[in-house]
């Protein structure tokens, strides 16, 4: 079983990405830590709770920064709601947050399990893997792999050049990317083909149930909002990919790079720069070593597949 800590802002892309982390049998999900992003960090703390309450996950869930290392804080209100998981039903947390920091409830659980064993997934901007760096540096060696959903190597989203993970705490994700650890960047170029398509509705409605109506729900609010914003037909659940990659390596191909978070650019601020180590015709050196694998290509059938597989079992436990 793949350890996992999931440092998220649910966020509805997020939602499905713990769901998907507590449902994959092959997962074990250690913990949940909360950072400000989607929404503040009261909100997307409360939303944790609450996918948690719905699901029936009892795992700790604790609160890190509530707002980025340099930037002023933004929120993307356009795209999950005014709650940051507008659409759905969201229940009373049926549990309290742990009480420790998610810089210490990261640090704790690494150091609580056998190095190599835990891959700390980040599927919002990176203020708390970044503080968790500097206040535990210990970490760094112990963790198996740092999985981001961040980036992209074509274009940006919250502007033209960059990611909004990204883009909201440029400086945190520099030294992500940097850290001496291995990173996996899940970028829009990637996301982006990961679709809940009318076919992968259709299935989670076939299983019905509580957990699969919430499932519709926040598909159905982050597709109307990713077609009012960007013009996509279906909403591409960007986070879930994370969690896909440490469940099933094979559900996309990556290429070697190194990566570099542009901090100073008047237009570029928050951009990946993405330098291909092992494409001759895209290496332009930016003078370091690779330290960084991009994913490429989405395996749709096979992402689509443990998404409803954790759907299901998390209906029927
Ligand atoms: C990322 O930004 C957030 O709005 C989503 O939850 C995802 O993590 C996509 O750019
Ligand atoms: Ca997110």
């Amino acid at each position: 079983m793949e350890k996992i800590i999931l440092d998220c802002d649910p966020g509805h892309d997020d939602a499905i990405a713990i769901l998907l982390a507590a449902g994959s049998p092959a997962v074990e999900l250690l913990a949940i830590t909360t950072v400000a992003g989607n929404q503040t960090l009261e909100k997307v703390t409360r939303n944790a709770l609450a996918v948690c309450t719905v699901a029936g996950i009892r795992v700790p869930v604790s609160r890190g920064a509530d707002r980025p290392l340099v930037e002023p804080q933004r929120v993307a209100e356009d795209i999950h709601g005014d709650s940051g998981l507008d659409g759905p039903v969201l229940p009373q947390p049926a549990f309290e947050v742990d009480p420790r920091h998610a810089v210490d409830l990261i640090a704790d659980t690494i150091l609580a399990h056998e190095p190599g064993t835990v891959t700390l997934v980040a599927t919002g901007p990176l203020t708390n893997v970044a503080l968790a760096m500097r206040v535990h540096p210990e970490i760094i060696d112990r963790v198996k792999r740092v999985v981001v959903m961040g980036g992209a190597y074509t274009r940006g989203n919250a502007t033209p050049a960059a990611e909004f993970n990204i883009a909201v705490d440029p400086e945190a994700a520099e030294d992500v990317f940097r850290g001496s650890w291995d990173v996996t960047m899940v970028g829009l170029d990637l996301t982006h083909q990961a679709l809940a398509t009318d076919e992968l509705n259709e299935r989670v409605r076939t299983i019905g149930g509580p957990v699969s109506r919430f499932v519709l729900d926040v598909w159905e609010f982050f597709g109307s909002t990713y077609h009012e914003v960007f013009g996509f037909a279906h909403p591409p659940i960007h986070d879930a990919c994370c969690v896909a990659a440490v469940i099933d390596p094979a559900v996309f191909n990556t290429a070697k790079a190194d990566v570099h978070v542009e901090l100073r650019g008047t237009w570029t601020r928050g951009m990946t720069v993405v330098d291909f180590v092992d494409v001759p015709a895209m290496r332009h050196g930016t003078g370091s070593e690779y330290r960084v694998d991009v994913a490429l290509q989405l395996d749709h059938g096979r992402f689509a597949d443990l998404v409803v597989e954790a759907v299901a079992q998390l209906t029927s436990a």
